[in-house]
């Protein structure tokens, strides 16, 4: 089993190119299979998400892999199998996105429930009520769910409850090849969602409104194949500013786009880093000491997001003062505060609510990630801390991660994978 061995303590300098976004191409690595033709996708990021993504799709006898450093390239000709096997299913959270991709195409697809972080219940009640509404019959069959749309998809009036991401794409899938429109109100308005719609025009879809909460889809005939390049991954870019705040010292991060992540940017201010954005880079230079912020409340898009929760908290344990995140996303999402304990963190948590006291110091310790990105914060506590960490598990890590290690040690950290 590997794990990552850090020496903390050494600040960090020099320069990131940020990877492509995991949360906008694994949905876009979907969407291939409602285009008979080529796709090349640039800037897309070597995880072990992608490949489970370009597994799926081998499995669906599409032809996936990556042909040069991080351009892949998917021709989805054929669609043969009717379904996605168990194994490939629990690999992520994101095999959900083939339902609607391939119900799209091919008007069936038998599933079963989709694996990922375990970050509380995380249903897809959502997206089975919205396919059911585009006229796709759901039937339970054996812990399966089989899943045929014997007249074709049609549009629909989509209401959603709640703004989820998943549900917004996954209809999106579903839509770009039905008979009429689509319109769904409350739509999750995250930069991802504009990206997978902006691919799929560049199909030849018709996409209006994404970025806002209504999104009007036209169904057409077909589409064809493109050339894209994904967004770039503005949670990665979020993580490695909060390792160089953790860490102290000075970073620029390339091939960004600051005017996505203005939430959280705003947060590192009010910890006293100084920040210099241009349109593709940001500056960075840490505040020394480190200053406890305003209650951090995790919303959608574009509030701070949750996913950027673990490694802010990781940077603010060491904080002068206070701070407070209320998680209002996901039910389970402090797992990394026991691991932030074992190096000296003060936190309490109390159901939604976590409560860090800064210390003045942090300690080796061996940790487990828990899942994706309380693993990535127990990696920018660990640079921050006075010894060794090990951190085993970190077969998260690498979901989301584009070799964390190699990024890390390229600026300065001490940081090896065993
Ligand atoms: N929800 C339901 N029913 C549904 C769908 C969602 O109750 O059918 C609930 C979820 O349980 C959760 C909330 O709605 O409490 C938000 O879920 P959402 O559907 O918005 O999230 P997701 O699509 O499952 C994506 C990202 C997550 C990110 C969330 C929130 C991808 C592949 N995943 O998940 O990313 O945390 O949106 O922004 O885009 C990560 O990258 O580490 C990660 C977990």
């Amino acid at each position: 089993m590997q794990k990552l061995v850090i020496n903390g303590g050494k600040k960090l300098g020099g320069e990131i190119v940020l990877q492509g976004a995991k949360n906008a191409a694994l949905p876009i690595i979907a969407a291939s299979v409602l285009c008979g033709e080529e796709i090349i996708l640039h800037n897309c990021p070597r995880i072990s998400d992608t490949y489970s993504a370009m597994r799926i799709l081998t499995y669906l006898g599409c032809r996936a892999g990556f042909e040069d450093k991080n351009t892949a390239v998917i021709k989805a000709e054929n669609v043969s199998a009717d379904g996605i096997s168990d194994e490939l299913m629990r690999e992520m959270r994101s095999s959900i996105f083939f339902l609607g991709a391939v119900l799209g195409r091919t008007g069936r697809c038998r599933i079963t429930l989709p694996g990922g972080c375990d970050l509380g219940p995380r249903p897809i009640d959502m997206h089975l009520s919205a396919l059911r509404k585009m006229g796709v019959t759901i039937r339970e069959e054996f812990g399966a769910l089989n899943c045929t749309a014997e007249n074709g998809l049609h549009g629909a009036k989509i209401p959603l409850s709640f703004p989820s991401v998943g549900t917004t794409e996954n209809i999106m899938l579903a839509a770009v090849l039905a008979e009429g429109t689509t319109v769904i109100h409350n739509a999750a308005r995250e930069p991802e969602i504009i990206d997978l719609a902006s691919f799929l025009t560049a199909c030849g879809a018709k996409i209006n409104g994404a970025g806002s909460g209504k999104i009007t889809i036209n169904g057409v005939k077909s589409l064809y194949g493109c050339e894209y390049t994904v967004m770039p991954d503005r949670i990665a870019c979020a993580t490695y500013l909060a390792c160089a705040a953790a860490a102290g010292g000075e970073l620029v991060v390339s091939d960004c786009r600051p005017s996505d992540m203005e939430s959280i940017l705003t947060v590192f201010e009010q910890m006293g880093c100084i920040l210099h954005t241009t349109g593709e880079k940001i500056y960075f230079s840490a505040g020394r000491p480190l200053k406890a912020v305003t209650p951090i409340r995790t919303m959608v898009y574009p509030g701070f997001p949750t996913d950027a929760q673990a490694v802010i908290m990781a940077a603010l344990c060491k904080a002068k003062g206070t701070s407070v995140f209320a998680e209002n996303i996901f039910e389970n999402r402090y797992k990394h505060v026991d691991g932030l304990r074992r190096m000296g963190a003060d936190i309490l948590v109390e159901g939604k609510v976590a409560v860090i006291e800064g210390v003045n110091r942090l300690y080796g310790a061996k940790t487990d990630a828990p899942d994706l990105r309380g693993g990535a914060g127990l990696v920018a506590a660990a640079l921050s801390a006075e010894g060794t960490c090990e951190i085993s598990n970190i077969h998260y890590i690498d979901r989301g991660y584009e070799e964390i290690e190699k990024v890390l040690s390229s600026v300065g950290a001490d940081i090896v994978r065993i």
